[in-house]
């Protein structure tokens, strides 16, 4: 709540102050990286969702990005302690991207990090992060040829 309630401030200053320039909906805005946000309270502000929708979007992005990633971290960390040779694999191709210390890393290095990519896979493949998915029909629906009532609840 206060953390929209300061970005709803900066994004009024930032109207206010700019009011001649790009309200990030031209084409070319629309290619760039948006604060969600931002993108959320231009919605809320031209009457097209309400205050419930905005706080409702930012829950499902606060609560689907934490839970999952830092699950997948800890469970990560864990299973590199438990399997020290795994480990020192994991150490080797990190020297062999990485030459110095730095604190910021690019997509380009990221791309080259395969055996690393196979542990986190290996780990979400033991420790799975979301093991299901559950939805309920909002309305009548025929999928494969049978009918699904109104309110049937569907889980995996
Ligand atoms: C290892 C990390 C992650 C895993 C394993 C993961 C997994 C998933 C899965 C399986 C779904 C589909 C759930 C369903 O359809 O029932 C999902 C949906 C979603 N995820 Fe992730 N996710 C991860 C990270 C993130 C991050 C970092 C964000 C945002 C910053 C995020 C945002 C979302 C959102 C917004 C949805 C849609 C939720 C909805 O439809 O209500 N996820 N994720």
């Amino acid at each position: 709540m206060k953390v929209i309630a300061g970005k709803r401030e900066e994004y009024y200053k930032e109207v206010k102050n700019d009011s001649n320039t790009d309200n990030g909906d031209t084409e070319d805005d629309y290619n760039k990286p948006q604060v969600l946000v931002k993108q959320l309270l231009k919605l809320h502000d031209s009457g097209q969702i309400t205050e419930k929708h905005l706080f409702d979007h930012c829950d499902t992005v606060i609560g689907a990005g934490t839970e999952t990633s830092s699950s997948v971290l800890s469970n990560s960390i864990l299973l590199l302690a438990m399997h020290p040779e795994i480990q020192e694999l994991v150490y080797q191709e990190l020297r062999s991207v990485f030459h110095e210390q730095k604190l910021f890393v690019d997509y380009d290095e990221i791309g080259k990090l395969f055996y690393l990519e196979m542990v986190i896979k290996e780990t979400m493949r033991l420790f799975t992060p979301v093991p299901t998915t559950a939805r309920k029909a909002n309305s009548d629906i025929i999928l494969s040829s049978k009918i699904y009532l109104f309110s049937t609840k569907f889980q995996k």
